[in-house]
């Protein structure tokens, strides 16, 4: 549990905007190196491999390490900078909020500013992430320069850990750092597994599982399990029936998305298994989103593929709240699908 919490705190605190995973790789590297065989793709997704009583089946399991972030897209000649999403924002939600700008003199920090109520007249419509300006206390483009600020420089939310009503836990970046806690968790404390596991943690999955896309070929897998921090729906006003992603309801298994139809015979199989250990579980049928299930589902001829989530409520914002009993529960889910999938099994749910 205490384990758990370092792990939670430590890897949602870390910086890793798309293309800025490395931190975050050398700190996951750091606590599986002693329980793996550790490498690398040509991408950065850091591959990590453990050898149970049989080479196969090989189970990919797999989160991703990056958080929706931006890049320094011009400096002004008033000395502020405009951003480059990478991943998607709600730029409303950004005014009035500080970046970490990853500079070659380490973090500088920056306000977000608009063109406050105050000056606009009337006008309404959506912010947009172009009208946005990061104010870094500089007056011209020399400046910056001098602050260790350029081009292509990074930038990931200013936030901070805090524990609310004991169980709930506050942080930028759940998505999906919540998801590489339970990875590096699970394969810290796997004991006896009857199959090969490969735990992957993957590069730019909020630019478009990019990263996905090259670690699946070099994992090699027959079957792959993600885990995920999908954004919750129990915020009144999301869900127009009942919540499928709520704080503190378990772990969510994900069926659908526009991206990916799960693999149904599988995801019967883990639902029958969380109901068989006794794990709290949530069905989600989602209208949006993706996950790297969208490019591992399709790779090599195709690989049954299962997605679990921590619900992170206010995700893609510089402040999420996840569940810890729902960390718990999907560590117990991905741990037992671990304990239990082995060739035999893997038979029985793949097209006969
Ligand atoms: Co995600």
């Amino acid at each position: 549990m205490e384990h758990l919490l370092t792990l939670l705190e430590e890897l949602s605190t870390c910086p890793g905007p798309p293309g800025g995973e490395e931190p975050v790789a050398q700190l996951i590297r750091h606590y599986l190196e002693p329980c793996c065989e550790t490498r690398r793709d040509g991408l950065g997704s850091l591959i990590a491999e453990k050898k149970g009583t049989s080479d196969r089946p090989r189970i990919m399991l797999t989160a991703h390490m990056d958080e929706v972030g931006f890049m320094v897209q011009s400096i002004t000649a008033q000395g502020y900078l405009r951003l480059q999403a990478l991943g998607s924002w709600a730029a409303g939600q950004l005014p009035g909020q500080r970046l970490h700008i990853h500079g070659s003199r380490g973090p500088v920090e920056g306000i977000i500013g608009a063109v406050p109520p105050h000056f606009k007249k009337g006008e309404r419509g959506e912010l947009k992430i172009e009208e946005l300006l990061v104010d870094v206390g500089a007056s011209s483009p020399e400046e910056v320069e001098s602050l260790g600020v350029r081009l292509g420089d990074l930038m990931t939310p200013v936030s901070r850990f805090a524990v609310f009503n004991t169980k709930l836990l506050a942080n930028k970046a759940w998505d999906d750092r919540a998801g590489c806690a339970v990875l590096v968790a699970a394969m810290e404390e796997l004991g006896r597994h009857p199959n090969t596991v490969v735990a992957v943690a993957t590069v730019q999955e909020e630019v478009g599982s990019r990263g996905a896309v090259t670690a699946v070929e070099v994992a090699k897998p027959h079957v792959a399990v993600v885990l995920e921090g999908p954004p919750a729906d129990d915020l009144p006003g999301i869900a127009k029936d009942s919540p499928q992603g709520a704080l503190g309801k378990g772990c969510q298994v994900r069926l659908y998305d526009p991206s990916t139809i799960i693999h149904r015979r599988f995801w019967e199989w883990v639902t029958e298994l969380a109901r068989r250990r006794g794990i709290a579980h949530q069905i989600a049928v989602r209208q949006s989103g993706a996950t790297d299930a969208r490019a591992i589902h399709l790779a090599q001829g195709g690989i049954p593929t299962v997605v679990l989530g921590v619900p992170v409520r206010h995700a893609h914002s510089h402040n999420g709240l996840i569940h810890l009993d729902d960390v718990q529960a999907t560590l117990a889910l991905a741990t037992a699908i671990l304990e239990e999938l082995d060739e035999g099994q893997l038979k029985t749910l793949l097209p006969a």
